[in-house]
């Protein structure tokens, strides 16, 4: 008969095989990690959670690969930390890659590790953090660890819309590995630690004889200025972590879910007339779309979405008598507010995601059109565009706007107008809402009468003067009821909201489909 251990001698096993799991790849490797200036997988969870609520999901997984010397390379949690617990009170799934261990590659196993918490999410209805620092597929595992990606991408593909997905990216993603973050809602990435890329800058100057340094092919700038991928990009780990906490406190747990209210918020009946000092009557002048939208949000707090990439269109979360709300607004400071291939794909994706988790649109319009040129027309603005189009029209979420000065052209259909669906379509006396500027729209209207006129310049002046005042204003849309009324600037902030809280009920859907055909 087999003697059976005494208890203790049990808890002193599971003792040991826990503190095991938590070395990872031993203390040399998380001092290695901490010589490049980056925490530790455990240390960013920490700063991930409300403090003592994470609980660690198989902590005792392990690979089963013994090629290539691996046999003798087990640490108990392989190359990933699952678990869940709580971030303001509410529960999220979580992995963090564990760079310690095999360079936090994604084996058979870890990919079953996150696939499990991901699937939990999925059927209890909550968000799925995903911490990134790994140097991709593990090459040990071939096939198996492609396996694993697969597996990811298709979990990463079917909770889109159902909870919220967030990739923070604090270290190396590489390779085909970069997709399950590009899937996903949204990707945070740290100046100096976080890079993306396809192919690394060997293979780039291999094929393509360029020579580029990682930083530069797939650092926070590039992603974060040029290429869109990384949505919020901070200085440091601490602050990017603590940001990620700030975003989920704006969103639902899940598709079926309002987000949280705060106990306390502003007042709701605040007005401010310092608005109509913030905009220049003149249609040209620049101003910051952002000092308008901070007077009108509670207590000044938003939350920029892709800050420094196609800045001409500032997209973020906010709240407005205590609920979140989503902000769009055209940026006179940037390229005078234009619509181009950025910005259109830039609000698109940010709308839709709004549209998905319940959060009322809320968009401020001054815009001058879409910006002309063959470096547009060749990238497609024609089709880029159509998805600004696409995502206000589809979005059955309440959607509230205010016109700030000028809607020219397609832009001003595009712009969340009442023939997409608006609910509510404010505007400010100052408006201008036309087919094209009104020096443009008398030059072409006018030519002969200006041509055959003895003083052209006072002609055209004064036909343009007549322009704004007969067209050029926000009371013929009125008189159609594409808008709904004009107000006092002051009155914004009081006006949005009760126009939100009416809206509140809002039950619109879309026609029987398997789904749309977004113009991709
Ligand atoms: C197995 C790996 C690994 C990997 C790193 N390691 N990447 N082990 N599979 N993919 C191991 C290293 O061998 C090393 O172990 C330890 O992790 C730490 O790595 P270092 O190279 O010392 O770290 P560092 O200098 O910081 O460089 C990090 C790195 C580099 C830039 C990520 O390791 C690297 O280039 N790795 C390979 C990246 C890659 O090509 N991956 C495949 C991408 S393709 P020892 O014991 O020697 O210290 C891909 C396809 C996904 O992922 C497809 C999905 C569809």
């Amino acid at each position: 008969m087999a003697i059976e251990p005494k208890s203790d001698e049990r808890l002193e096993r599971l003792e040991r095989l826990r503190s095991q799991s938590r070395l990872g790849g031993g203390q040399e490797r998380i001092n290695q990690q901490h010589s490049k200036g980056k925490l530790t997988a455990r240390e960013r969870l920490d700063l991930v959670f409300d403090s003592g609520t994470f609980e660690e999901i198989d902590p005792f997984a392990t690979h089963r690969t013994s090629d290539f010397g691996l046999a003798n390379k087990r640490p108990p949690g392989d190359a990933v930390i699952t678990g869940y617990g709580k971030i303001n009170g509410r529960t999220v799934f979580a992995y963090a890659q564990d760079f310690t261990v095999l360079g936090g590659s994604v084996s058979e196993t870890v990919g079953k590790k996150i696939c499990k918490v991901m699937d939990l999410a999925m059927k209890t209805g909550a968000p799925v953090v995903g911490i990134n620092d790994s140097g991709g597929a593990r090459i040990q595992e071939g096939v198996l660890s492609l396996a694993a990606y697969g597996d990811i991408f298709l979990r990463n593909t079917l909770a889109s819309g159902v909870v919220p997905q967030i990739s923070v990216i604090l270290g190396p993603s590489a390779g085909g590995a970069v997709y399950s973050p590009a899937i996903t809602d949204f990707v945070f990435m740290v100046q100096g630690l976080s890079q993306m890329y396809i192919t690394g800058p060997d293979v780039i100057k291999t094929v393509m004889g360029e020579e580029v340094t990682h930083e530069d092919l797939g650092g926070a700038s590039a992603h974060g200025v040029k290429s869109g991928v990384a949505h919020f990009v901070y200085e440091t780990e601490e602050e990017c972590l603590n940001q990620l906490r700030r975003l989920l406190s704006f969103l639902p747990s899940n598709n079926m879910e309002d987000p949280p209210i705060p106990d306390i918020f502003d007042t709701t009946d605040r007005t401010d007339a310092s608005l109509s000092d913030i905009v220049p009557r003149e249609p040209n002048k620049s101003y910051d779309i952002r000092e308008v939208m901070v007077r009108v949000v509670d207590n000044g707090d938003l939350m920029e979405v892709h800050q420094s990439y196609a800045p001409n269109i500032v997209v973020g979360f906010a709240r407005m008598a205590g609920k979140s709300v989503g902000l769009v607004g055209n940026q006179p400071a940037y390229l005078a507010g234009v619509l181009d291939i950025n910005a259109s794909v830039k609000a698109a994706r940010f709308i839709r995601f709004c549209d998905a988790f319940n959060i009322p649109i809320v968009t401020f319009i001054d815009v001058p059109g879409f910006l002309p040129g063959t470096d547009q027309e060749y990238g497609g603005i024609i089709r880029h565009g159509a998805k600004l189009i696409y995502a206000y029209a589809e979005a059955t979420v309440p959607k509230v706007s205010v016109m700030i000065r000028k809607a020219y052209g397609g832009a001003y259909i595009v712009m969340s107008s009442k023939h997409l669906r608006g609910d509510i379509n404010l505007a400010w006396p100052s408006v201008e809402i036309a087919v094209m500027g009104p020096e443009g729209a008398v030059n072409i209207i006018f030519r002969e009468q200006i041509a055959k006129s003895d003083d052209p310049e006072k002609t055209r002046a004064e036909l343009t003067k007549e322009y704004i005042d007969n067209f050029a204003n926000p009371y013929v849309a009125s008189s159609h009821g594409f808008l709904d009324d004009v107000i006092d600037p002051a009155e914004t902030r009081p006006r949005l909201i009760k126009a939100l809280e009416m809206l509140q009920n809002k039950r619109d859907s879309l026609p029987p489909k398997k789904h749309g055909n977004i113009p991709l």
